[in-house]
C-alpha cells in the first residue's frame, strides 16, 4: 500500500512515544522506507535501538553523530521524505513549530521539509486545551499541515479527555488514504494568481489593496497536494510556497501580472484569478518622488486590463475560476462576473462576513456554477476553502 514512499517519523517527548514502534512496523510492513527522529526527550520513552531495528535504519536525533564530525543533514533529510509525521507531537514541539523554533534535529528538518507534513499531537488534558495550544494548533495548520486530532479517553495523568495521540492505525489510514487519493489532479497544469497589486505613483508610492494572498496560497498548496503543476503568479506578499510542485513568479503591477498569465495560458488547463487585482492604475508615474506643493494633489487613474475578462474570451480548453469581493448586493454582482468573464466558477467572498476576507486565516465563501448551482459554505480555514473549491474542480474536470 505504501510501496516505495519515503516516510520521515519525527517523535518528539510524549508518553505516546511508545506507539511509534507499532506504527514503524505498520509503514514497514506497506512497503515504506521510514527514517526516524527524534528529540532528545523522547529517547527518555522509547529506545533508538527499538525504532532503529523496526525501521531498517539508523535514528536521528543529533546534528553531529558520535563526536567525530559526522553531519545529519536536516536539508537532505527533508527533500528526501514524500512525507513527514510528527507524532507524538508535544505542546513544546508544537509551540516551536508554531513559531519557526529550530533547536533540534527534529524542528530543523521540519523548517526544511517540502514534503507534506502530519502532525499528531499529544498531551495532557489542560495543556491540549490551553488557548496557547489551540492557537499553535491553528497556526500550524495555516502552514499548509495536516493536522490529525487527538482522540478522547483516559490520558497519562488520570484525566479523562482530550489529548490522547490518535493510535497507530488512525495514523497508518490516513498516511495510506493521503497516498491513494491525494493525486486527482495529477498532470493538470493550474495557473493561480494570488495577492494585491501595486500601482506606482512615484518611486516610494504606490495604490495597493489588503489582500494578503493566503487564500490563493492555500489553493496553490491544496492543487500541488492533489498533484498538479502549479504557477502560482503573485503580487507583493511575504507568503512562502512549500510545495515543490509550485513554480512561482512574483510580480508587483496588474500590467504584469496580465503580462505573465497571458504568457502561460495556452498550456494551462485550469486558472484561478483570486488575486486582488487593482482595476486603475496612474495614468503617469513619477520618475521622481512627487513634492507635496499646493493645498490638493489630483491624480488622473487609468482602467488596467480585465485579466479574466481576456482569458474568458480567449478560452479554449481551459476552466477559469474567479473570486468575487462584494460589500453589497453580493449575490446578483457575482453572477454577473460569472456571465461576462465566461468563468465555469466564481467564489464569492462577502465583506460583510466577520472574520471572512482579506487578512485572517478564515474564510466564508458561497460558490456558483455556470449552471446557477450555488453552494454555501460556513465560516472555515482557508485551506479548509480550498479543499472545498478542490471538490467542485474534481466534479467540473469530471463533467
Ligand atoms: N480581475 C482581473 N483583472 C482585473 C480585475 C479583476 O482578472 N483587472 C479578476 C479578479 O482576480 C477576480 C475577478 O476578476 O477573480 C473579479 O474581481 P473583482 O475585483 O471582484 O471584480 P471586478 O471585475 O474588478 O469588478 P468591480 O471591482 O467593479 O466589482
Amino acid at each position: 500500500m505504501l510501496e516505495g514512499k519515503k516516510i520521515l517519523l519525527g517523535i518528539s517527548g510524549s508518553i505516546a512515544a511508545y506507539k511509534c514502534a507499532a506504527l514503524t512496523r505498520l509503514f514497514v510492513k506497506a512497503g515504506a522506507e521510514v527514517q526516524v527522529l527524534m528529540t532528545t526527550n523522547a529517547t527518555d520513552f522509547v529506545s533508538p535501538l527499538t525504532l532503529a531495528t523496526l525501521s531498517k535504519n539508523p535514528v536521528h536525533s543529533q546534528f553531529v553523530k558520535n563526536n567525530q564530525g559526522e553531519w545529519t543533514n536536516h536539508v537532505e533529510l527533508g527533500l528526501w521524505a514524500d512525507m513527514m509525521i510528527i507524532a507524538p507531537c508535544s505542546a513544546n514541539t508544537l509551540a516551536k513549530m508554531a513559531n519557526g523554533i529550530c533547536d533540534n534535529l527534529l524542528l530543523a528538518t521540519y523548517l526544511s521539509a517540502k514534503c507534506p507534513v502530519f502532525f499528531a499531537p499529544a498531551m495532557d488534558l489542560d495543556m491540549y486545551l490551553h488557548p496557547s495550544t489551540q492557537a499553535n494548533i491553528q497556526t500550524v495548520i495555516g502552514y499548509g499541515n495536516t493536522f490529525i486530532e487527538p482522540n478522547a479517553g483516559e490520558l497519562a495523568s488520570g484525566l479523562v479527555g482530550p489529548g490522547r495521540m490518535a493510535e497507530p492505525e488512525e495514523i497508518f489510514e490516513k498516511t495510506v488514504s493521503f497516498f491513494s487519493n491525494s493525486q486527482p489532479l495529477k498532470n493538470k497544469k493550474i495557473l493561480i494568481t494570488a495577492g494585491p497589486t501595486y500601482e506606482a505613483i512615484d518611486p516610494v508610492r504606490f495604490i495597493g489593496n489588503h489582500s494578503s494572498g493566503k487564500m490563493g496560497f492555500a489553493i496553490a498548496e491544496t492543487f500541488a497536494n492533489a498533484g498538479a503543476q502549479i504557477t502560482l503568479v503573485c503580487g507583493p506578499t511575504h507568503l512562502h510556497a512549500k510545495h515543490p510542485n509550485i513554480h512561482r513568479i512574483d510580480v508587483t503591477s496588474a500590467a504584469q501580472m496580465h503580462q505573465t498569465v497571458m504568457e502561460n495560458y495556452a498550456s494551462t488547463d485550469v486558472v484561478v484569478m483570486s488575486a486582488a487585482v487593482a482595476d486603475f492604475t496612474p495614468a503617469h508615474t513619477s520618475k521622481e518622488k512627487i513634492k507635496k506643493q499646493g493645498a490638493d494633489l489630483q491624480l488622473s487613474l487609468t482602467k488596467t486590463t480585465d485579466i479574466l475578462a481576456e482569458l474568458g474570451q480567449h478560452k479554449n480548453k481551459q476552466l477559469l475560476i474567479g473570486f468575487a469581493l462584494e460589500t453589497n448586493n453580493e449575490e446578483a454582482n457575482a453572477l454577473e462576473k460569472l456571465q461576462k468573464k465566461n468563468l465555469d466558477l466564481i467564489v464569492l467572498n462577502s465583506l460583510q462576513d466577520k472574520d471572512a476576507g482579506f487578512a485572517g486565516e478564515s474564510n466564508k465563501v458561497t460558490i456558483f456554477e455556470k449552471t446557477g448551482k450555488k453552494t454555501a459554505y460556513e465560516l472555515k480555514s482557508k485551506l479548509a476553502v480550498a479543499q472545498d473549491l478542490l471538490q467542485h474542480l474534481i466534479q467540473l474536470l469530471h463533467a
